[in-house]
């Protein structure tokens, strides 16, 4: 039994991959390479040892993903592939729309069409919006603010019908907090287009000396240094927990959402300090005006991954900034210009 893996050769998937290659799965990994290299997959045959199917292919392309479920025996699938930057979906909802809702619709007929029934899905915090109590539970109201964040909660909405159309799905939503960190061996890791959108890459570049300096959004925030509070969670944990998510949908049925976080808060200015102390330097940085559309606080309410799952993240805010810069530090340019390295 194969698991495909769509968005595979992303900043989650290929740490997902590098997880599941070890645990003895057998993957396909299927991505259009919008946002990602084929590099990082090369990488992670390099990580693991082991070898696995790559196509290059878009997952509205229905006769492509009839192809990959055709001539491979897939059981599961773990359902990464979309477009995930917040302002751009402000600017281009359509792209978004059609990317991510119209993809997952596409690739659920085409699992529906061969009798594979078993999913795992990214789907993030933002579907709780602006939130009034923290931790923030699975059950907590869900609200979107933006069309990034209306296209997973659409999509939620879409899994939810189709397991109660039907009690052969088995579907996990998995809600992540915000992702950080990169693969130990320093291979692998996030590669953002142009200017960073997220906090952590931001650091590492102005650090590295790309950028000069971090503007901090928001100095005004009801919370202890008025900084904005997140849930950091060291990408690693995450792809341990998409395992996790995966033996549970193997062996049961029915829709769960699950929070994946660590369930603690720490403010851009304890995240600038942890670098800080990591990298031995200051971190140039400035106070300016709230992002507009951020919330203050946010964190995971994580026993329901800890009960269900049998989960909970290992990694603290150290190893968190330690394996982003020596990501960084290693691959200067992310994967670009390091075309050269030997593909197989
Ligand atoms: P990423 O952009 O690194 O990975 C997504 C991958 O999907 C890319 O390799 C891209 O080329 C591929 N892709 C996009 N559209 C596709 C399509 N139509 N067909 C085939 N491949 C396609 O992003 P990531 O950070 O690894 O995120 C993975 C998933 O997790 C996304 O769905 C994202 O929305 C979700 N998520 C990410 C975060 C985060 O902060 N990184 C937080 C919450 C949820
Ligand atoms: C974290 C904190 C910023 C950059 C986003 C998406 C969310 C999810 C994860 C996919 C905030 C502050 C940031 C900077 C800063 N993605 N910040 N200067 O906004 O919590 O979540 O990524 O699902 O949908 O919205 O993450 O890393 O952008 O910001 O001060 O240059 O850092 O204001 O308080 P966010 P982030």
């Amino acid at each position: 039994m194969n698991i495909l893996i769509t968005g595979g050769a992303g900043y989650i998937g290929s740490h997902t991959c590098v997880e599941l290659l070890n645990a003895g799965y057998n993957i396909v990994v299927v991505d259009n390479l919008s946002n990602s290299s084929q590099l990082s997959l090369h990488r992670v045959r390099k990580i693991t040892g082991k070898d696995f199917l790559f196509y290059k292919a878009d997952i509205r392309d229905k006769n492509a993903l009839e192809t990959i479920f055709h001539d491979n025996q897939i059981g599961a699938v773990i359902h990464f592939a979309g477009l995930k930057a917040v302002g751009e979906s402000v600017s281009m909802p359509l792209k978004y729309y059609q990317n991510n809702v119209a993809g997952t619709v596409t690739l659920c007929e085409v699992m529906e069409k061969h009798g594979v029934f078993h999913l795992v899905f990214s789907s993030s915090a933002t579907v709780y919006g602006e939130q009034e109590c923290v931790p923030v539970n699975e059950d907590s109201t869900l609200h979107a603010t933006n069309p990034y964040g209306r296209t997973k909660l659409m999509i939620e909405d879409i899994l939810r019908d189709l397991s109660n159309s039907d009690s052969n799905w088995s579907v996990a939503l998995l809600r992540y907090f915000n992702p950080v960190g990169a693969h130990e061996s320093g291979r692998i890791g996030e590669d953002p287009n142009g200017l960073p959108n997220n906090l952590v890459p931001y650091i590492t570049q102005v650090a590295v000396g790309k950028l000069s300096e971090l503007q901090v959004f928001g100095s005004d925030y009801p919370t202890a240094d008025g900084t904005g509070v997140r849930d950091y969670i060291h990408v690693v944990d995450l792809a341990v927990g998409h395992i996790k998510a995966l033996d549970k949908v193997l062996f049961s049925k029915g829709i769960n959402a699950y929070n994946l976080g660590t369930g603690n808060g720490y403010s851009v200015l304890e995240m600038v300090h942890a670098f800080e102390e990591v990298i031995g330097r200051p971190i140039p940085y400035r106070l300016c005006v709230r992002r507009p559309g951020d919330i203050a606080i946010s964190y995971a309410d994580v026993r329901k991954a800890k009960l269900e799952l049998g989960w909970e993240a290992t990694k603290g805010i150290n190893e968190m900034c330690k394996d982003s810069w020596r990501w960084q530090v290693e691959n200067p340019n992310g994967y670009k210009e390091k075309y050269s390295e030997k593909m197989k």
